[in-house]
C-alpha cells in the first residue's frame, strides 16, 4: 500500500500496479461519494475510477478527491479534451477513457493526466502506441474476445500491459489476471447499485478486500 504517496505524481502504471481491481464507478449521489471511496480503501483498494456517465459525476470525484486522501480519485468514460479539462479540475490523478483518439491522447499528454485508453483491435494499440501509450485497457473485454485475445496479442504486442474491463467478475478475473500482459482488471461488481442504494458500505469492503487479495501474475 506504500506505492502512492498522497499528492505524488501517478504513472498509468503505478495506477494499474496498485491492486488487482480498479472499480468502475456509477454516482448519481453526491452524498454516497465520500463514504463509499471510504469503503474501498478500507478493502484494500485506492485507485478508483468515477465514470462520467452522471450529472453529479464531477462533483462526486471532487469530493472524494478533497476529503479522502488516501483514496486516488480517476476519471472513467473520459471521451474529450473538454472531459480532461474538468477531470483535472475536479481533482482526476488518472483517466480511463473507452476508446482512443489522437485528440484525447495529446489532451491528456499536454495536461500530464495519466491515461489508460480503452482498444478493442489492434489498430487501436497501435495508434495508442504510436503516441506513446503502452498500458491500456481492453474494452469490452469479455465481448471483444475475452482472456484468448489477450493471449494472442501477446504475441505481437509484448510491450503493452492491459486492463481488460467489461463483463469482468470475481468469478473470471483469475482467469484475467494469471495472464503475462495483465497487470489488473477494470469492474463495476465491487460497487453493486443495492449495495449503493442502501449505504451498505460494510459489503463493498468486503467485495473489495476480495478484490485486492486476488492473485496476479504481472503487477
Ligand atoms: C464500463 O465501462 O461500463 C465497464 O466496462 C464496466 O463493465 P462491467 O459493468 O461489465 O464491469
Amino acid at each position: 500500500m506504500a506505492l502512492i504517496q498522497h499528492g505524488d505524481k501517478l504513472t498509468a502504471l503505478q495506477a494499474m500496479q496498485d491492486a488487482p481491481v480498479i472499480p468502475v464507478i456509477v454516482l448519481h449521489d453526491i452524498q454516497h461519494a465520500v463514504p463509499l471511496a471510504r469503503a474501498l480503501v478500507a478493502g484494500g483498494i485506492r485507485m478508483l475510477e468515477v465514470t462520467l456517465r452522471t450529472p453529479q459525476a464531477l462533483a462526486c470525484l471532487e469530493a472524494i478527491a478533497r476529503e479522502v486522501p488516501d483514496a486516488v480519485a480517476g476519471a472513467g468514460t473520459v471521451r474529450s479534451a473538454a472531459d480532461v479539462e474538468a477531470s483535472l479540475r475536479a481533482g482526476a490523478r488518472f483517466a480511463v477513457s473507452p476508446g482512443y483518439t489522437q485528440a484525447l491522447g495529446r489532451a491528456c499528454r499536454e495536461a500530464g493526466l495519466p491515461l489508460l485508453p480503452g482498444v478493442a483491435t489492434g489498430s487501436e494499440i497501435m495508434m495508442a502506441q504510436e503516441d506513446g501509450y503502452t498500458e491500456l485497457k481492453f474494452f469490452p473485454a469479455m465481448q471483444a474476445g475475452g482472456p484468448a485475445m489477450l493471449k494472442a496479442w501477446g504475441g505481437p504486442f509484448i510491450d503493452v500491459r492491459f486492463c481488460p474491463t467489461g463483463g469482468v467478475s470475481l468469478a473470471n478475473a483469475p482467469e484475467f489476471l494469471a495472464l503475462p500482459n495483465v497487470a489488473c482488471v477494470g469492474g463495476s461488481w465491487l460497487v453493486p447499485a443495492d449495495a449503493l442504494a442502501a449505504g451498505d458500505w460494510a459489503r463493498i469492503t468486503t467485495l473489495a478486500r476480495e478484490a485486492s487479495t486476488l492473485p496476479r501474475r504481472a503487477a
